[in-house]
């Protein structure tokens, strides 16, 4: 093993043989299949999973019925588990028609016991099951998976360390994900993401630049700064290093077009943030602002720690300071205890704000958060009157936000062949508006000003008005 600089190399190689010898056998090359259920993080972990896969050899397919299957879960949401035991009846199908199938099960949900258990009891094809802590073992785990017999099982409580330079392989070639701390520390009384991901860990700031001088270097032109709190970056670290700097410093990386970031937490979004946005251009106009609630009593128990007004004062102040941004935002609907006049508070703020664009979600109750043990849950015609009413209300104001912009011309990257529209490619801009424009695959990656000419609600189709900008 001392050839080797770290233990997952060592497994990669000893896979890579694996993969080897079995295509020789096979006379056609081995395949794997990584689906994602979850969050930016989640995806960020399965490109990782991606490049233990294909560096051990492996050719990446998005086909289901692959030599090595694996699932990455979300569990943030009961229709998030539900989908994967939906998907993984399938799974037994594809195991009978390629008896040399491997099935893997990873990620949030199986931070939880009882889906593991659930998984075993009603899923026993399953060859592997791990946790979101010690993803970096996923190498060691596929050799036991390939080598062995019986079923691969190993979740751990909490992370041990937080582990660099496990190969990656990007799903686009020109944006990427950049993990900056894990874990979360907020307790939100609704939420299981402090539950199945951990301690809040950040990571040391010059890994971080040196990965995303790596990313520059490849071609890599937009980032997405990534944790569940981005604004409390730097706890913990030996350094005095803030969000607002790390921002600033990932900002100014040479070749670097577009630097995003996911999430910031509403009580914690300083002055100083406002400002480094506001004075670099390079940092994307789109702020994501979860809500939650308008109301003070429902925000109070869920344990947001800010009010209905200082969260319009600070929606505010950002639009001040930054008056091309654009504010995204989350909503649960629902939330035990919450009546009718909480919901008139969320619109409330939805009018004040006038959000760009919001996620809705339904309240689901997690097994073990404070949530789920208080009393009075909504009954569910109650909760669906308020999803309705919130889900009006976000989409009135999303589309008089978007048609503000008819017309105007923006700076767009093209990100994808539009599957849709013949002809068309899909462009986003720097607030986050998607955009259709006429034009084909070698345009992906590249940044084209773009007329905002026709608003379908909440995207436009558009024209190219200049030359690709560099
Ligand atoms: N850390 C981020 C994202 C967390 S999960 C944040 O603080 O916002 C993404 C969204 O899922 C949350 O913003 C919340 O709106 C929603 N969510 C989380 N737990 C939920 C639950 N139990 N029921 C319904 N929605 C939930
Ligand atoms: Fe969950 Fe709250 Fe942490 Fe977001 S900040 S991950 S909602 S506990
Ligand atoms: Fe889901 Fe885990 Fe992300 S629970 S939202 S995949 S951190």
């Amino acid at each position: 093993m001392s050839t080797f600089e770290n233990e997952e190399l060592y497994y990669i190689a000893k896979m890579r043989e694996i993969v080897r010898t079995r295509s020789e056998a096979l006379g056609r090359p081995m395949t794997a299949c990584v689906v994602t259920f979850g969050c930016q993080m989640n995806a960020r972990d399965s490109e990782k999973l991606e490049g233990v896969l294909s560096r051990a050899g492996f050719v990446i397919t998005q086909e289901e019925d692959a030599d090595f299957l694996i699932y990455n879960t979300c569990t943030v949401r009961d229709n998030a588990d539900q989908r994967v035991f939906g998907r993984l009846g399938r799974v037994s199908h594809y195991k009978k028609r390629n008896p040399m199938m491997k099935v893997a099960v990873c990620g949030c949900m199986m931070q939880e016991a009882s889906n593991v258990e659930k998984i075993k009891k009603s899923y026993p094809f399953v060859d592997l099951i791990f946790g979101t802590h010690n993803l970096y073992q996923f190498p060691r785990y596929l050799c036991g998976t390939f080598e062995g017999t019986g079923r691969v099982e190993d979740i751990w409580e909490a992370a041990d360390r937080i582990v660099e330079d496990l190969p990656i392989r990007r799903k686009y070639s020109y944006k990427s994900g950049i993990n900056i701390m894990f874990g979360c520390n907020n307790f939100c009384s609704y939420c299981i993401v402090p539950y199945v991901r951990g301690r809040e860990r950040s990571r040391e700031p010059r890994e971080i630049l040196r990965e995303v001088e790596t990313l520059a270097a490849d071609g890599v032109k937009e980032i997405m700064l990534l944790g569940q709190n981005v604004n409390s970056y730097g706890t913990g670290l030996d350094t005095d290093v803030t969000f607002p700097m790390l921002l600033n410093e990932a900002a100014s990386v040479k070749g670097i077009r577009r630097v995003r970031f996911m999430t910031p937490h509403p009580k914690d979004f300083s002055p100083d943030l406002i400002r480094v946005i506001r004075d670099n251009p390079v940092i994307a106009r789109h702020v994501h602002l979860p809500l939650q609630s308008g109301s003070d009593s429902v925000l109070k128990r869920m344990n947001r720690r800010y009010t209905k007004q200082q969260y319009i004062d600070l929606a505010q102040r950002i639009r001040h300071e930054i008056p091309d941004v654009s504010i995204t935002t989350d909503i649960i609907v629902g939330f035990p205890g919450e009546t009718a006049a909480d919901v008139d508070d969320t619109l409330d703020v939805i009018e004040k704000v006038g959000f760009d664009n919001a996620y809705t979600f339904i309240y689901s109750k997690r097994r073990g958060t404070p949530a789920a043990r208080m009393e009075d849950q909504v009954p569910q015609d109650q909760v669906n009157a308020g999803f309705n009413r919130v889900l009006e209300a976000v989409q009135r104001n999303a589309r008089m936000r978007s048609i503000a912009l008819q017309g105007q011309v923006h700076e767009a990257l093209v990100e994808e062949v539009n599957t849709r529209n013949e002809g068309y490619v899909s462009a986003r801009l720097s607030n986050n508006m998607i955009v259709h424009v006429p034009g084909d695959a070698s345009m992906i990656g590249k940044f084209y000003p773009v007329k905002l000419s026709e608003c379908r609600g909440f995207y436009y189709f558009g024209e190219i008005t200049g030359d690709e900008r560099y």
